[in-house]
């Protein structure tokens, strides 16, 4: 799904999850494990206040592992309650139940104590678009479980599913809109996909991902397309050299021999994003502690 944002989208959008999340005790919060903050949205914490709250690290399957369990140590240090997840594949889904209830421990300790008994808790799952919600609410759904219909005091039209014993679904994910203010937010989306390549041309954005590379993943860049790095790569002017290397490598040439750079910035990118390149993070949790 690819959304262009208009102030409208997102005040829409932020109407919705205000009128939502009042109806929930625990947020699950899914972030893309290559950017988790790129793909989080702040504005969800005030909108959340007083709520638990669950991150899921999804789409862990293509990240780089090192990067991501400081990832899941920097938001369990901020006090979320962290989980890595492959929703395409399942991995992970299943365990998620457990840190739901963890996350919700206090909260039925004290209905508890109220005398109230077996009350489920209910949780919406939020994130930015393609960050996997869909998939994700698949899977964690399963077959196993059944809607349980709309139930007095919540308003009409809300599905909750039963997804085990004590926990209750909402059926349709918060959509949170992505934080542009910083520029580089946008190009790491751009450069995973998931939104629209036009914020720059997808010739800058290989240059951005060359750049990226080389300081973080070199070795991956060098075995990849069989190209020596010899020389500084300081800027996006150095790094057109290196898209220059790898067209000539793969042969992406125009009719006069020349490198065709749009071919070889497409091919680059379509390698970072099927993983051909390797399990790579573009967000060093040390940049950000
Ligand atoms: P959304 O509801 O948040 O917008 O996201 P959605 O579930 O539609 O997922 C967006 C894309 O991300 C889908 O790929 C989906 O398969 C993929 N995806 C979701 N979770 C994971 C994950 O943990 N690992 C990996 N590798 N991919 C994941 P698509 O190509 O757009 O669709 P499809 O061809 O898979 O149907």
């Amino acid at each position: 799904m690819q959304i262009q944002w208009y102030p409208g989208h997102m005040a829409k959008a932020k109407r919705m999850m205000e009128d939502n999340i009042k109806l929930i005790d625990v947020v699950i919060e899914l972030v893309d494990a290559r950017v988790p903050l790129s793909s989080k949205n702040p504005d969800i914490d005030k909108l959340a206040q007083n709520k638990s709250r669950v991150i899921l690290l999804n789409k862990h399957d293509m990240a780089d592992p090192t990067y991501t369990n400081q990832w899941k140590k920097y938001f369990e240090d901020k006090g979320y309650f962290v989980s890595l997840v492959n929703s395409r594949s399942g991995q992970g889904v299943k365990q998620v139940k457990d840190i739901v209830n963890k996350a919700c421990e206090e909260k039925i300790a004290r209905d508890r104590r109220r005398g109230i008994l077996n009350r489920p808790v209910r949780a919406m799952v939020v994130g930015i678009p393609n960050v996997g919600k869909s998939t994700f609410i698949n899977s964690f759904v399963g077959k196993a479980s059944a809607k349980t219909g709309n139930k007095p005091g919540v308003t009409k039209g809300k599905q909750w599913i039963r997804i085990s014993k004590n926990i209750e679904l909402l059926d349709t994910p918060g959509l949170l809109w992505p934080k542009f203010e910083d520029t580089k937010v946008g190009v790491k989306l751009a450069i995973i996909g998931s939104i629209n390549d036009t914020i720059l041309d997808t010739r800058e954005l290989a240059l951005e991902l060359i750049l990226f590379l080389n300081k973080y993943y070199k070795s991956l860049l060098v075995k990849r397309y069989d190209i020596v790095i010899e020389d500084e790569i300081n800027d996006l002017k150095d790094a057109a050299r290196l898209l220059e290397a790898i067209a000539i490598k793969r042969s992406c040439l125009l009719k006069g021999g020349e490198p065709d750079l749009e071919r070889a910035a497409n091919l680059f990118i379509d390698d970072f994003r099927s993983v051909k390149l390797g399990n790579i993070t573009l967000e060093i949790p040390e940049q950000y502690e």
